[in-house]
């Protein structure tokens, strides 16, 4: 097993991304912590298996992740694998048209959340770590109407490399995953807002049409890259972008 015995913390992990890749950890041998600002949900998800645990929290509060990584050295000690994944998309606007709060809204959550979890969390990390961070192929593409979001998943690429090299001196590594349009809730709210709750089939032809491969990502395909860069086999891969998308950028 690629993971076993090590420690994961998994954010976002009552959405579809974080799900998969709690499953796909578990399957591998890890203690999974699922974090969330959905405790509901993460209570659910974390009643399917012994060794899934959780804790609530909101990403863009420095109180909140203080308190969620004392909580998670008290319950798991030191962690070897750390999914920085909890984000929010926009409602697809032209940027003259986009509103400031949302704005900041995207860029808290999918930023400042990013830096207070690795800032909070890699003291508590082994010697030796993985730190992956969604980003998305919106940092690397022109989308219509992404401003904000696109804005936001640069950034965190940015702030990888940084990290990335910050961390190599206790060997942890730190990379960022780019997934496409993954077949998932989030991408089912966009394409409510981009039909207006109609007929979305010729919305998500275009999105599967995008890919070179044809299709939508699955989740899993998105929680297989986490796995591999969180297992011993990346031990060499730090500082990169791995991109996930069917090759819709290439
Ligand atoms: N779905 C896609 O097509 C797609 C494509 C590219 C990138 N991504 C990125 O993948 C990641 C996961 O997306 P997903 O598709 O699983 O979406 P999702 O909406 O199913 O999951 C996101 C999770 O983040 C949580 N969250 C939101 N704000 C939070 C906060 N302030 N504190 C703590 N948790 C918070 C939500 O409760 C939710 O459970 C996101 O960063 C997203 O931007 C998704």
């Amino acid at each position: 097993m690629e993971l076993e015995g090590k420690r994961v913390v998994i954010t976002g992990a009552a959405g579809d991304i974080g799900g998969a890749t709690a499953r796909r950890c578990v399957e591998e041998g890890a203690s999974v912590m699922l974090l969330d600002i959905d405790e509901n949900a993460i209570a659910a998800a974390a009643a399917e298996h012994a060794s899934l645990l959780h804790y609530r929290l909101d990403v863009t509060s420095s109180a909140d992740v203080a308190a969620a990584a004392a909580a998670v050295q008290e319950r798991m000690g030191m962690i070897d694998l750390l999914f920085l994944n909890a984000g929010i998309e926009q409602p697809h606007a032209p940027f003259i048209d986009l509103d400031e709060a949302l704005f900041d809204r995207v860029m808290a959550v999918n930023v400042k959340g990013v830096f207070l979890m690795a800032k909070h969390f890699v003291p508590i990390m082994r010697d030796g770590g993985s730190i992956v961070i969604t980003a998305s192929i919106a940092s690397l593409m022109g989308l219509p109407g992404n401003a904000a979001y696109s804005a936001s998943k640069a950034a965190v690429a940015g702030m990888m490399r940084s990290i990335a090299t910050d961390c190599a001196v206790r060997g942890i590594r730190c990379n960022t995953v780019h997934p496409g349009s993954v077949n998932s809730r989030m991408m089912a709210r966009s394409a409510e807002a981009a039909t207006g709750g109609g007929d979305t089939t010729l919305f998500y032809e275009q999105v599967s049409a995008m890919a070179k491969l044809g299709r939508m990502v699955e989740p899993v395909e998105i929680a297989e890259m986490v796995v591999f860069l969180g297992s011993d086999r990346a031990r060499m891969v730090t500082g990169q972008s791995l991109v996930v998308d069917g090759g819709t950028v290439a």
